[in-house]
C-alpha cells in the first residue's frame, strides 16, 4: 500500500487525477467509477482535461436496487452528470437498479467484469470501512450481490434524499473480490469522519468485519488522503512538495 497525504481534498484530488491520467497515457482501457462525494472533485478535473475517453470502457461499483437509471438519485445520474455527459466512454457499465430478477443482474454484471478486466479501480470508503457496498461482514470470496445497506450508510446516504425513507435499503455491488481483481485501486479519503475507517484499514488486521482491509493484500493500492482523514495514522508519509504540481 502506498499511502500520499495531501493539505486538502483539491491537492489530493489533483494527485488522483494525474494518477488516471498517467494510467489513460499508457494503456489502461477499462476504468472502474466510484459514487458519492468523494471523487467529485477528480471528475471534475477529468472533465475539464483533454482525455480522451472515448474508446475506454467504464464500470461502476454499485447502483441502488429499485431505482431505475432515469430517477435523479441513481448512480446511472451521477455519472451522467460528473462525468459521462461530458467525456464520453465506448461503453459506460453499471448494475441495473431496476432489474428486480437478481440472479439475472448478477450474472449479467459478473460476466461485465469478466469481459472487460479493470485496469484501474477508483474508490472511496464508507465511515464504517465498506468499499463499494461491501458493508461490515461481507465475505472477501465475493462477486457481483445485492446487498443490504447498514444503518450508517442509510444515514449518510439521506442527504441525497429529501427523506429518509426515500433512501433505498438495498444496492447491487461489485464484491470484494471482484475489486480485487482489478490490476490497480486507487483509494481517496477525504474529511475527519473517515479517519477512523482510514487508520483500521491501513493499520488494523485483514478482516471482513472492515472490507477495507483487504486492499493491505492487493499488490498495487494507492491511498490518497486529506490530512483530516490521516490524523489518526501512526505513520505518517506525506507527499514532498516537489510531487505536487
Ligand atoms: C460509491 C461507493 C461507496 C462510497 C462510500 C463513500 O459508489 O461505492 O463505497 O465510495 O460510501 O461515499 P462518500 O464519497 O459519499 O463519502
Amino acid at each position: 500500500m502506498i499511502v500520499k497525504i495531501f493539505d486538502d481534498e483539491r491537492q489530493a484530488s489533483h494527485a488522483a487525477y494525474k494518477i488516471v491520467r498517467q494510467a489513460h497515457e499508457n494503456g489502461a482501457k477499462v476504468f472502474g467509477w466510484a459514487t458519492g462525494a468523494t471523487p467529485e472533485l477528480l471528475y471534475e478535473e477529468l472533465v475539464n482535461s483533454d482525455i480522451d475517453f472515448s474508446d475506454s470502457i467504464s464500470v461502476n461499483l454499485d447502483e441502488y436496487f429499485g431505482l431505475d437509471e432515469q430517477h435523479d438519485q441513481s448512480y446511472h445520474a451521477y455519472m451522467e452528470e460528473h462525468l459521462f455527459d461530458e467525456k464520453p466512454f465506448k461503453a459506460s457499465y453499471l448494475p441495473h437498479g431496476d432489474n428486480m430478477d437478481v440472479d439475472d443482474e448478477i450474472a449479467r454484471y459478473n460476466q461485465i467484469l469478466e469481459d472487460n478486466p479493470v485496469d484501474l479501480q477508483i474508490l472511496g470508503i464508507g465511515r464504517n470501512g465498506h468499499i463499494g457496498f461491501n458493508e461490515p461482514g461481507s465475505n472477501f470470496n465475493t462477486r457481483t450481490q445485492l446487498v443490504d445497506l447498514t444503518e450508517t450508510t442509510i444515514e449518510d446516504n439521506q442527504r441525497f434524499f429529501e427523506d429518509k425513507s426515500e433512501v433505498p435499503t438495498k444496492a447491487y455491488s461489485m464484491g470484494i473480490q471482484s475489486i480485487m481483481e482489478a490490476k490497480a485501486i486507487l483509494l481517496l479519503a477525504f474529511g475527519k469522519g473517515k479517519a477512523e475507517a482510514v487508520k483500521a484499514m491501513i493499520e488494523g488486521p485483514v478482516t471482513e468485519n472492515l472490507p477495507a482491509s483487504i486492499l493491505q493484500k492487493h499488490p498495487r493500492v494507492m491511498i490518497i488522503l486529506d490530512k483530516a482523514a490521516a490524523s489518526l495514522l501512526q505513520t505518517k508519509s506525506t507527499e514532498p512538495e516537489a510531487n505536487r504540481a
